[in-house]
């Protein structure tokens, strides 16, 4: 039908210019504007398959206007090309929410988006974003981050989902899917083993494939293979001695080749070497200017054969494909349908910080506060009256109504004297003492470290308090684990919020007055000593045949960061831990965490019971489906996070003593119960086979440990696979 109609307004037209003006050159004119016209249509067809379209518009295009497309401009956006249709497309930063565009809903940090275990609060918070992308005219946005915690000064750790592939990949596809299905570009970044910021350009991440496969590759697998993901950023990093923007293996044989991934690969801003290499190496879109991907260089590659003009047009269709698959091209950019921030956006908001929140510790119930009963509150300390919402870097968003933590209270308790600097008789005659610890945007944001240890002021303070009013709760604000054992003794109360977004002081306030129960859990492990991570011990020990143990590069400089210890200057990062990152490492090599991956306490008490599995032998490749009772034990409504880890009992080569395959977040009236079930598929048991290079299941025997964290099993279920 498209057809037939152009061909009529290309009659009409084309009758009336030669009524209008017979002029040859006129006439040639008016000629290409009318194929043009039948171009557009053509090109707007949803007759046509998205490559139809896209193989109908490179075919138009001139070499120069290829060129122009393989770089970005205006620092966020994607070249236009009027003359066929292609409006310019923006980009906007990141996880949490929308930056460089005013204000928008700051969200809770993506630590602590993983920390609420909630898939589909996860994904209200992508639909949530993607709805002010739409209201301020951002086409692609830059997220998720989705690097794994490897160590816990990486300043980036907050823009990430925590130290486990398979949490963060399940989330993270919530997310993608959230930011997608309301028509916006993801894209998943910083494409791999970007888990440090120091010197982020030279510093060289060494790792084996195994571990690669098994740790730093997954979320990546799963965004791409089940949240069908756009859109994908390369590391700064090197990876094994190449740049990730240059790196064939990584764009080439195992995005393209093994995952099967269509969309664009775009590098990180200024981090694109070579025009040659890259384009090899399969990049696609370099940003945020064309420094390699410009006219002159690549047209000399093309002179001298180094390339051929069927790669560009291969590098535009990748381009393209993301966003005809997405209708960036059939529609305006602004929606005014949608709302910039504000209304439904605060209230999800709100939830990730309360369900982002983790309670730490709770000594003999002393929280919940009891509101009623309090008459003078004395808050204190680095992120008591500022509003940490987030990191900074590509992770800061401007808030458009942030809520401090004093101010929190000072909400939730109109009529109680909220004190926030007090003389030590006062701390001692409060009903409480809040102190609120931790970093800010400044010490947590990319291209440098931020220290494990808290600045001595900070300890300091909390030790003060602590011995003054036996009621003192630490209210913690960082992008990941701190050192706590230097004082953690003295504190009977601890509540990690991560970077809680906006609404980090209503929900620090609704949680220690009890309005809110704590129902996070740890995406992380905290350490109870910094040699006690597998990634900064020295040689823990070296089985026959396994992987070392390693010491992070870490040492002796000093800078004006708190007076901390931070890295030497060292570039070759050497993943020596191999697969045990995290609780992988502390569960094998038995070594009690301060708080286990996966704890998290709550007002009320729950229980796992009658935990079975649907068959005690499975054939390799098929699923076994665990089922399990929960009850609230408790007296208050509360949500309890089932966990599945499997361990492998007889494996040839050394696997984590258990590894996170399922879980489930249950939400229980008191003494309410559920039966919940949770299917461990094949992927479940299997390994990275270096020798065959590919997933594979061992038969024998495995077992699967259902329980409330990773250290707290209620049930090991044996299970044998043949
Ligand atoms: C960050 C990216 C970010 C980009 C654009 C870089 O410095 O590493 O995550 O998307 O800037 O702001």
């Amino acid at each position: 039908m498209f057809r037939s109609l152009s061909v009529f307004l290309f009659l009409i037209l084309f009758s009336s210019c030669i009524v209008l003006d017979s002029r040859s050159i006129r006439l040639a004119t008016d000629e290409d504007e009318i194929n043009r016209i039948i171009l557009l249509e053509e090109i707007a067809s949803k007759d046509l398959s998205v490559e139809e379209r896209i193989s109908i518009l490179v075919g138009e295009m001139t070499l120069e206007e290829k060129i122009s497309l393989l770089s970005g401009y205006k620092d966020f956006y994607i070249e236009p090309l009027e003359r066929l249709g292609l409006r310019p497309l923006r980009s906007a930063d990141a996880t949490m929410g929308l930056r460089g565009i005013g204000r928008s809903t700051a969200m809770p940090a993506a630590i602590a988006m993983a920390a609420t275990w909630d898939e589909k609060l996860v994904y209200d918070i992508g639909r949530v974003i993607a709805e002010e992308c739409r209201a301020k005219g951002i086409d692609i946005l830059l997220a998720p981050g989705v690097n794994i915690y490897r160590v816990p000064t990486n300043s980036r750790n907050f823009e990430y989902f925590g130290e486990d592939p398979y949490l963060a990949g399940v989330l993270a596809t919530d997310y993608i899917k959230g930011i997608q299905d309301n028509g916006v570009l993801a894209t998943v970044k910083h494409f791999a083993a970007n888990n440090s910021e120091y010197d982020r350009h030279r510093m060289n991440s060494i790792v084996d494939e195994r571990t690669l496969h098994e740790i730093y590759f997954p979320v990546f697998k799963m965004a791409i293979e089940k949240g069908n993901v756009l859109g994908v950023m390369m590391a700064y990093n090197p990876v094994n001695g190449i740049s990730a923007s240059e790196n064939e293996y990584l764009m080439r044989d195992i995005l393209r080749d093994t995952w099967g991934f269509k969309g664009v690969i775009m590098t990180d801003w200024i981090s694109s070497y070579s025009t040659l290499d890259s384009i090899k190496a399969g990049l696609n879109l370099e940003m945020p200017t064309d420094t390699y991907f410009n006219e002159k260089a690549i047209k000399k590659l093309l002179t001298e054969g180094l390339i051929v003009e069927a790669e560009i047009d291969e590098m535009v269709g990748y381009i393209l494909y993301p966003s005809f698959e997405l209708g960036l091209y059939d529609r305006a950019p602004v929606d005014n349908s949608f709302v910039e921030f504000g209304g439904e956006h605060d209230e999800v908001a709100l939830k990730t910080a309360i369900e982002g929140s983790v309670l730490l510790k709770n000594d003999k119930n002393l929280l919940p506060l009891k509101g009623e009963e309090l008459k003078k509150v004395v808050i204190i300390g680095h992120n008591a009256v500022k509003t940490a919402t987030t990191g900074g870097g590509a992770g800061n968003v401007k808030a458009h109504n942030p809520v401090s933590i004093v101010d929190g209270f000072k909400n939730a308790l109109p009529n109680v004297e909220i004190m926030t600097s007090a003389s030590s008789s006062q701390i001692k005659s409060a009903d409480a003492v809040i102190v609120c610890i931790g970093f800010d945007s400044w010490h947590e944001q990319e291209s440098h470290e931020r220290p494990w240890r808290l600045p001595k002021s900070q300890i300091n303070l909390v030790k003060k308090v602590a011995k003054l009013n036996p009621n003192t709760i630490v209210s913690i604000t960082a992008g990941g684990g701190i050192e706590t054992e230097s004082w953690i003794g003295e504190v009977p109360a601890i509540l990690h919020s991560f970077y809680g977004g906006q609404s980090i002081g209503t929900a620090v306030a609704s949680l220690i007055l009890g309005e809110s129960n704590p129902s996070a859990k740890l995406p992380m492990t905290m350490a109870k000593y910094w040699e006690d991570f597998s990634t900064t011990a020295p040689d823990r020990y070296i089985r026959e045949n396994q992987i070392s143990w390693t010491i992070f590069p870490m040492i002796n400089l000093k800078i004006p960061l708190f007076g901390s210890t931070v890295l030497r200057q060292i570039w070759d990062s050497e993943y020596k831990e191999g697969i045990m990152v995290g609780y992988r490492h502390f569960t094998t090599a038995n070594v009690t965490p301060q708080f286990a991956f996966g704890h998290g306490l709550s007002y009320t008490s729950f229980e796992i019971s009658d935990a079975t599995l649907s068959a005690s032998s499975i054939n390799i490749g098929d699923s076994v489906t665990l089922t399990c009772k929960v009850t609230n034990t408790g007296d208050r409504a509360g949500a309890e996070v089932v966990q599945a880890y499997i361990r492998d009992v007889d494996s040839s080569v050394i696997r984590p003593d258990r590894e996170l395959k399922g879980f489930k977040k249950v939400f229980l009236d008191a003494g309410e119960s559920q039966t919940i079930s949770i299917e461990l598929d094949k992927d479940s048991f299997s390994f990275y086979d270096i020798e065959i290079t590919d997933w594979v299941i061992e038969p024998g025997q495995f077992e699967v440990l259902v329980g409330n964290s990773s250290v707290d099993i209620d049930s090991t279920l044996p299970l044998t696979v043949n």
